[in-house]
């Protein structure tokens, strides 16, 4: 590896990209390299040092003039993006060499596949990068190549065994686009165009570690040059090595840090279900009604975060009503919450950072998927790795009050919890010891460092 060797690092704008992509660019920092990580925003500004003198962030443009609303309509709104960065990119990359600081790589989000060509085209290697677990990927690919052909409903009673490394799956443990193709055009064609180039990429990571996914690995290492880097959480919580001068990342903008650690710290251990559904589920306001109800009846604790705009759709009095039961906030700090010695339990929208987070913190899980790898990460969440439990939806797919009760009930106080707190620790440690140095996912770090 040449030292200082410079790689651009562009995920998509959404919290679930940025998050692990920003993480792998501080361990890629830590091994040496130099990093200009690309952020599309609102609110482009002039580049900025981070913490790391070897990682500069460089905000562009999403297309939208400033003052103009951002469009609902996400066709328009990834056409934006994508001219934009078409736009932007050659000429940042065009600067930079210019300034004796050459970049040799361009890892960029799986979900933007064109920008291999322009890798290319400016002479750097195309290295893409997986923000979902290898199943959910390797289902898309089967999809794009014919192989594997969809039920057109999401309680048809398809299975896919088409590889033998996978679990029968029903219709409903499906990356939930497949199914409901006709609801989401645009994301169900970006999700396939994922894997449209793939067989052309140089280096193909993700966020994922190679025993979480061994029977699975044999076959993509054998179709596609990849490394797993992951889990991309932030070894200090791994090694519960807190340091003083806590380095929280990006993903904690807007938590209510002091708030949600002084109400933990005032509760016994394991007594507290964290309850989060990431950063882009909206859940309908009858269900989220339910689950409020399913919460306070369960009779725990719960550190429950409802974003902003969901708040009004909470029943009057229900703050006052649950009092020092729930805490509900807009924002946590996740990290530091799970690994908090309060929580007990992790009630989860599945998306796949939680899922590694709450797998590599070893908190025992209770899946509630709402849509896109959400049921998929939430099948082998349940039946692979084994560490919790998925609340059952009825024909519908509304999870009703008392199944909330009865799967708390279960992880928190059952012989089902006992089961499940085992199968966490074995997980736990083998996350650590995949990032850990000598690890497999540090050695996939090196090699991708030394590709470069
Ligand atoms: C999405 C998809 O769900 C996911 O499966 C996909 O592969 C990536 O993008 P999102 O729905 O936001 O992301 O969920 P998730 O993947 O779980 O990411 C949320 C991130 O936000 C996590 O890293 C989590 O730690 C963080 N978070 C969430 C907080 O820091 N505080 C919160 O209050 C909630």
């Amino acid at each position: 590896m040449k030292e200082g060797s410079h790689v651009i690092v562009l995920p998509f704008p959404a919290q679930g990209h940025i998050t692990p992509m920003s993480q792998f660019c501080k361990r890629l920092a830590s091994k040496g390299l130099k990093l200009t990580l690309v952020l599309v925003s609102d609110n482009p500004s002039p580049p900025y040092k981070t913490e790391h003198d070897s990682i500069a962030v460089v905000p562009i443009s999403n297309g939208f003039e400033e003052g103009e609303e951002r469009s609902q309509d996400l066709d328009d709104y990834m056409e934006r993006v994508e001219a934009s960065i078409k736009n932007s990119l050659p000429k940042l990359i065009e600067d930079m060499k210019l300034s004796g600081n050459p970049p040799r790589a361009l890892v960029y989000d799986s979900t933007m596949p064109w920008l291999l060509d322009v890798a290319h085209t400016y002479g750097l290697s195309g290295a893409v990068f997986f923000t979902q677990p290898w199943i959910v990927s390797a289902i898309y690919y089967h999809v794009f190549k014919g192989s594997f052909s969809v039920p057109s409903t999401k309680y048809g009673h398809s299975t896919l065994a088409s590889l033998p490394s996978f679990p029968m799956l029903n219709a409903n443990d499906l990356p939930s686009f497949l199914c409901e193709s006709s609801s989401y055009p645009y994301i169900l064609r970006t999700v396939i165009d994922q894997l449209s180039n793939i067989d052309r990429v140089d280096i193909v990571l993700c966020n994922t570690f190679d025993k979480l996914e061994e029977k699975l690995l044999k076959w993509v290492q054998s179709v596609w040059p990849v490394l797993n880097i992951g889990p991309t959480v932030p070894s200090m919580y791994l090694d519960k090595r807190l340091p003083e001068d806590k380095n929280y990342g990006f993903s904690l903008f807007g938590a209510k840090v002091a708030e949600c650690m002084e109400w933990l710290n005032l509760k016994q251990p394991s007594s507290v279900v964290y309850v989060s559904f990431g950063s882009l589920v909206v859940l309908k306001e009858d269900q989220l009604i339910e689950l409020a109800a399913g919460l306070k009846q369960s009779g725990h604790f719960f550190l429950w975060v409802v974003r902003g705009g969901e708040k009004n759709k909470l029943p009057e009095n229900y703050i006052e009503e649950i009092g020092e039961k729930g805490l509900i906030v807009s924002w946590s700090p996740q990290l530091e919450v799970l690994t908090h010695k309060s929580i007990g339990c992790f009630l989860t929208h599945c998306g796949w950072n939680s899922t590694l987070e709450g797998l590599s913190l070893g908190v025992p899980m209770i899946g509630m998927p709402h849509w896109a790898d959400q049921p998929t990460n939430a099948k082998f969440m349940e039946d692979v790795w084994k560490v919790g439990v998925r609340v059952k939806a009825n024909g519908d797919g509304f999870v009703r009050r008392g199944e909330i009760v009865r799967r708390v009930g279960e992880v928190m106080e059952g012989e089902k919890g006992k089961e499940i707190r085992k199968n966490t620790e074995k997980w736990k440690e083998l996350a650590r010891e995949a990032v850990s140095q000598g690890g497999s996912s540090d050695k996939s770090i090196d090699e991708f460092v030394s590709m470069l």
